[in-house]
């Protein structure tokens, strides 16, 4: 049955939901955030910190960090090759607007009318996989150092290192927002978003998703393709900065 959209009065009702995520990207998500857990602390380990002077068996520990650190890019990049929706996530975080650049300043926070991702959230994502691309690297060289030396192995051990304790703090600070967010966090556990909150919080994006599936109402009998909820970004439209091109997903979404 198709999702009603929006109550007689104008705002969602009471109970909708929308698609934030889809499955292949809360996967990859959730085993990203294990391979994080098991490679800071064997990391950790490895390096002599307080409280991990039990663990015994260096060589396993250095395997499995070695083996770990490799292996969580794989899920990384399948998704990315095989989900359209994955890549417009992608995509989304990768793209600035102008109402993002109002977003940093306190006085015209309120006015600014975000896409899907905040710009925090966007400087996040940048940020996490700039550094999961260095670790990749000066880690290949920390193990396979032979044609690259003694100084470039002192080297890529510091950035390595240092690069692990910015990224811990970053993702710390993560986890604390996301333990602060909890309708944020549903999106990542169980897919779906309260309405009113997308709309509130994010609304050029719940916006777009009102247009397409407007869209999609005039085009196909209900029921007969597609999600009950919307916002899933295989059916949406167009990017975050949908004005930028001459849209106004606001003006659709209040002709509704
Ligand atoms: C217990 C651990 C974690 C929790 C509870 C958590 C929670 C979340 C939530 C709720 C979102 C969706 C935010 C939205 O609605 O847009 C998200 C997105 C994201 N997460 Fe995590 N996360 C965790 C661990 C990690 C780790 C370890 C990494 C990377 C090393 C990571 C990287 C990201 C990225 C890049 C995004 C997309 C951009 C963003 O929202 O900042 N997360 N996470």
């Amino acid at each position: 049955m198709a999702t009603k959209l929006r109550s007689d009065s104008g705002v969602p009702a009471p109970g909708e939901t929308v698609v934030r995520f889809v499955v292949a990207v809360r996967i990859v998500h959730w085993i990203n955030a294990a391979a994080f857990a098991v490679l800071a602390f064997t990391g950790a380990a490895m390096y002599g910190a307080p409280g991990t002077r039990w663990v015994g068996h260096r060589d396993v520990v250095r395997n499995v960090h070695l083996w770990v650190g490799l292996a969580m890019f794989v899920p990384l990049a399948a998704a990315f090759v095989a989900s359209p929706t994955a890549r417009d996530d992608v995509r989304r975080l990768a793209r600035w607007t102008r109402d993002d650049g109002r977003w940093w300043f306190r006085s015209q926070r309120t006015a600014a009318r975000l896409g899907k991702f905040n710009p925090g959230q966007k400087a996040n994502a940048s940020f996490t996989l700039a550094a999961l691309i260095t670790l990749l690297g000066t880690g290949a060289i920390m193990k396979w150092y032979g044609p690259f030396g003694d100084d470039w192995r002192t080297g890529a051990t510091f950035v390595h290192d240092w690069t692990a304790l910015v990224l811990g703090l970053v993702v710390a600070g993560h986890i604390l927002i996301a333990f602060r967010e909890p309708e944020a966090l549903r999106g990542m556990t169980r897919g779906t978003v309260d309405a009113a909150w997308a709309e509130r919080e994010r609304p050029r994006w719940y916006a777009e998703g009102v247009a397409a599936a407007s869209v999609e109402a005039t085009t196909t009998p209900i029921g007969a393709h597609g999600p009950d909820t919307i916002g899933d970004s295989d059916t949406i439209g167009g990017p975050d900065d949908a004005d930028d091109r001459g849209i106004d997903p606001a003006a659709v979404a209040e002709r509704r």
